[in-house]
């Protein structure tokens, strides 16, 4: 009964609320920095390298696809979630009540930080129905790699980034998803409480190294192999 009730809790309350939106976010970033270090491998000038990597993930089977719906789960949490806290501070900002939505920084700096959130949190759940349609589900063409069956994933991703729109796309994107790591990593440390005034230059330090890496590296690769066959 009380472990229930300390679910609603969590569920309901705007610090609980917050709490789950960073444990989900610190899941996803970990799946985000193992998917760039797994797409480095589109650089190599050896397509059967990524193919290979790709074929040995769908070998994995039904575990992959356990894999799959937990993260699908995972990022759906995170944006209900995200976007519950953002209507909650907007009506709590309408109603005009004082204490929700003022911290240090004050109101103006705040919801800056929450609008951005809800602005660049939308264009990344749009960025990834287009994305995972585009490469998950995307024409790849069948290919042999050491007698057995695998997709040609590495010539779908060439051949989408020598469109020069599909890039540009990719690189907007990407400098929106470096600015959602960003606040989140550094929103999510002060829910936990972690925001100590002698810590606080760090975090935010770490937060923006974190953010511009995994932007930086992702919106690289696009541009990297548009050059390359331009
Ligand atoms: C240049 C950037 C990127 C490239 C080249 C790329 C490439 C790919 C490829 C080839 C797949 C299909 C994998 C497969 O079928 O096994 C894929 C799936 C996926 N990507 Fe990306 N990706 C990029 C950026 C991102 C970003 C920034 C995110 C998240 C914020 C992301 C999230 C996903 C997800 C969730 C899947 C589905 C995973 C699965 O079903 O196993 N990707 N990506």
């Amino acid at each position: 009964m009380e472990s229930q009730s300390r679910v609603t809790t969590a569920l309901t309350s705007q610090v609980g609320r917050k709490i789950l939106t960073g444990v989900t976010g610190v899941l996803l970033v970990f799946f985000v920095i193992g998917h760039l270090l797994g797409n480095l491998q589109l650089l190599d000038p050896d397509p059967n390298l990524f193919n290979s990597y790709g074929k040995k993930l769908h070998d994995f089977g039904l575990l992959l696809y356990i894999v799959e719906v937990a993260l699908a789960l995972l990022i759906l949490i995170h944006a209900v979630i995200g976007i519950s806290i953002f209507a909650k501070k907007l009506k709590a900002r309408k109603g005009g009540y004082k204490g929700v939505g003022v911290k240090e920084g004050g109101m103006g700096k705040q919801s800056l930080a929450s609008r951005t959130m809800i602005i660049t949190g939308v264009v990344l759940l749009i960025f990834l129905v287009v994305h995972i349609l585009q490469f998950r589900f995307g024409p790849a063409a069948d290919m042999m790699i050491d007698g057995e069956k695998a997709l040609d994933l590495h010539g779908l991703v060439m051949s989408t980034f020598a469109n020069i729109w599909w890039v540009l796309f990719y690189v907007g994107v990407m400098l929106l998803i470096g600015f959602h790591l960003r606040h989140g990593i550094w929103s999510m440390l002060q829910s936990l409480g972690m925001m100590k005034p002698r810590w606080s230059k760090g975090i935010h330090g770490a937060a923006l190294v974190i953010g511009l890496l995994l932007a930086v590296g992702f919106l690289l690769l696009p541009v990297i192999i548009y050059l390359r066959q331009a």
